[in-house]
């Protein structure tokens, strides 16, 4: 470990609760700050004053505004806080001497490519929220020296909703599952992706990187394999086509990621142990 005090921006969203308390568990002295804390609606200067006190040596940035339906219909709000946000506090993280590392999305990616995209593949984004997040890498990249964009994948955890927490729960209740047989990525567990995010910030590799889960699944094949290994029932999943769904913003189809600088667990394996903790969080509650 080269350096010991980390800032987590975003500390308490599903990543980043994750985020904080494994590198806890490493050793690092993590000073982890949320959207009371640290707003990303405030000026860059504001942002230096918060930050300067935690001494960061590497400021990782986990806050987005990521309900990508409310994007589309708030683009101002999407811009000011995924675009204009990560920028001021990219700078501020470059002004006290810090390594600025920025969560990013695999729907910077248009979804036509028909084999995995790599770090190096084209952005082209097709929604709001993917064109805020682009951004946000561009001016990482161009304005800052130190840096790793990390692009990851359909995540999920403990910590927060999700869409496996919901099917879950969908299917437990008998209620309908309605399933886009049409999206296909890469599910990734927030806990692989804190120690993916680990290796790569201490890589001294700048530059953009891909950190997900190993597999593709479609949205539909994926509900399916959640009730099966956690033995609820499937018959409320419904296979859809996504234009059924009704949703106001585009979804590319095809978003898996390449992680060609990572050995990555299969998605499967992250759900069984995301299963695991989930159903020890259940019978303590
Ligand atoms: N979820 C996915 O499937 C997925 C897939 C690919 C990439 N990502 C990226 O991974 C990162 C983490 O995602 P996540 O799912 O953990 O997100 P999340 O659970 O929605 O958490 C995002 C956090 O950002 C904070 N935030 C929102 N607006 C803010 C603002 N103006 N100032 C400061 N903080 C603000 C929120 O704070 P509050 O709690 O106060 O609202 C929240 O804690 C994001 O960069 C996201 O774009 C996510």
């Amino acid at each position: 470990m080269g350096f010991k005090n980390i800032v987590v921006v975003g500390a308490a969203g599903m990543l980043g609760q994750e985020l904080v308390t494994h590198l806890r568990g490493k050793g690092y002295q993590v000073f982890p700050t949320t959207s009371e804390t640290l707003n990303l609606l405030v000026t860059e200067e504001e942002m230096k004053e918060k930050l300067e006190p935690f001494q960061p040596e590497v400021v990782i940035q986990c806050a987005a505004f990521t309900n990508v339906d409310a994007c589309e219909r708030d683009p101002d709000m999407a811009m000011a806080i995924n675009k204009d946000g990560t920028n001021k506090l990219g700078l501020a993280s470059q002004h006290l001497g810090a390594i600025f590392a920025y969560i990013s999305t695999d729907y910077v990616f248009d979804g036509l490519k028909s084999e995995p995209y790599l770090p190096g593949d084209r952005p082209n984004p097709i929604n709001t929220y993917g064109l805020s997040k682009y951004y946000g890498e561009l001016l990482t990249s161009e304005q800052l020296e130190a840096y790793y964009v990390i692009r990851t994948s359909w995540l999920f955890g403990i910590h927060r909703n999700n869409f496996v927490q919901w099917v879950m729960d969908q299917a437990r209740q008998g209620k309908e599952v309605k399933a886009a047989e049409d999206w296909v990525g890469t599910p990734t567990w927030t806990g692989n992706l804190a120690v993916a995010i680990e290796t790569i910030i201490n890589s001294g590799q700048y530059g953009v990187h891909h950190a997900a889960d190993a597999g593709a699944i479609s949205r539909y094949e994926q509900a399916l394999h959640i009730c099966r290994m956690a033995g609820l029932p499937t018959d409320s999943i419904r296979r859809v086509h996504s234009s059924e769904l009704g949703l106001p913003a585009n979804r590319p189809q095809y978003t898996p990621l390449a992680c060609p600088d990572l050995a990555v667990p299969s998605w499967e394996t992250g759900f069984q142990a995301y299963l695991s903790q989930y159903q020890q969080q259940t019978r303590v509650l």
